[in-house]
C-alpha cells in the first residue's frame, strides 16, 4: 500500500476494467455451474491485472533504471521531465547529479493518469530528500512550456505524452520539446509502443537524429505483450 500512496496508479480505469472483467467472469462461472470456460476468463483476467499492477509499482521503475546509467549528467545538467507525476524520474536523475546540475518537473497533475499526483506532494518530498538546490516541479501543459528556447539539454518523460489527446496535442508537445532542448541535448521517452513509433516520425520531421526506439519486455507489459512499453532515445 505504501508503494501505491508514494507513486500512485497509472491510468487507474484501466486496471479497474481488467478487474471488473475478472470479477464479472467469475460470477458468470458459478452462475453456470462451474463452466471451465469462464473459469480460465476468470483467471486470464486476474493475470492481465497483476501484469498491470506489476508495470505500474515495480516494472517502470526497473525500466528508468537500467536507462539511466546511458544519460550523461554533469554540473551543467539542466533536465526537464515531462509530465513528472509523482516524480519516479525526477528524483532518480536528482538523485545522481552532480553538484551544480538541475532537474525541474512539469504536470498538470491529473488523477486520472496518475492517482493521487500532486505538486504538494513532490515539493514535500524534493525538501525531505534535501533536493531543494537539485529539483523544482511546477505546474505546466506540455503543449506550452513556459522555458525559454534551448534551455534544456536533457528531456525525459515517462508515459505522459500518450495522454494528450488528440494526436495534434502530441505533435505540439513535441514541437515544444525540440523547442526548449538544445542542439546536441538528449531525449528519452518511455512510452506505450504506438505512442513512440508515431513520436519517432515526428522527431524526424523536427530534425532529431540518432533516434533509436527499443522494447522493454515484460517490465512494460501494461496488462500483456499487446500494450508493451518502448522507450525512444534521440539527439537534438
Ligand atoms: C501515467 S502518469 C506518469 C507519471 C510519471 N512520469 C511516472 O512515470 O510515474 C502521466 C502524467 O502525465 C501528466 N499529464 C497529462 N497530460 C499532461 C499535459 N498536457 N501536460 C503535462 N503533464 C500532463 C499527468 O498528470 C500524469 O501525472
Amino acid at each position: 500500500m505504501k508503494k501505491v500512496r508514494e507513486n500512485g496508479i497509472d491510468g487507474f480505469w484501466g486496471l479497474v476494467i481488467f478487474i471488473g472483467l475478472a470479477v464479472a467472469c467469475f460470477i458468470i462461472w458459478l452462475a453456470t455451474g462451474l463452466a471451465t470456460s469462464w473459469l480460465i476468463a476468470t483467471l486470464l483476467y486476474v493475470a492481465m491485472a497483476s501484469c498491470f499492477l506489476y508495470t505500474t509499482l515495480i516494472g517502470k521503475q526497473k525500466i528508468w533504471d537500467q536507462q539511466l546509467p546511458q544519460i550523461t549528467l554533469s554540473t551543467d545538467t539542466r533536465a526537464l521531465d515531462i509530465g513528472c507525476g509523482h516524480g519516479m524520474v525526477l528524483f532518480k536523475i536528482a538523485h545522481r547529479l552532480p553538484a551544480g546540475g538541475h532537474i525541474t518537473g512539469i504536470d498538470i497533475w491529473r488523477q486520472q493518469d496518475q492517482t493521487n499526483n500532486s505538486m504538494a506532494t513532490v515539493m514535500q518530498k524534493i525538501h525531505t530528500d534535501g533536493l531543494d538546490q537539485v529539483a523544482a516541479v511546477q505546474t505546466a501543459d506540455m503543449r506550452e512550456l513556459p522555458f525559454a528556447d534551448n534551455h534544456f539539454n536533457v528531456v525525459v518523460s515517462s508515459l505522459a505524452i500518450h495522454n494528450v489527446k488528440p494526436k495534434a496535442g502530441r505533435q505540439q508537445s513535441l514541437r515544444e520539446i525540440a523547442r526548449v532542448l538544445q542542439p546536441g541535448g538528449q531525449l528519452v521517452i518511455a512510452d506505450l509502443g504506438f505512442s513512440c513509433n508515431a513520436y519517432r516520425q515526428e522527431l524526424v520531421r523536427l530534425g532529431f537524429h540518432d533516434i533509436q526506439v527499443t522494447g522493454t519486455g515484460i517490465n512494460g507489459w501494461w496488462g500483456g505483450p499487446w500494450m508493451p512499453t518502448l522507450v525512444l532515445r534521440a539527439i537534438r
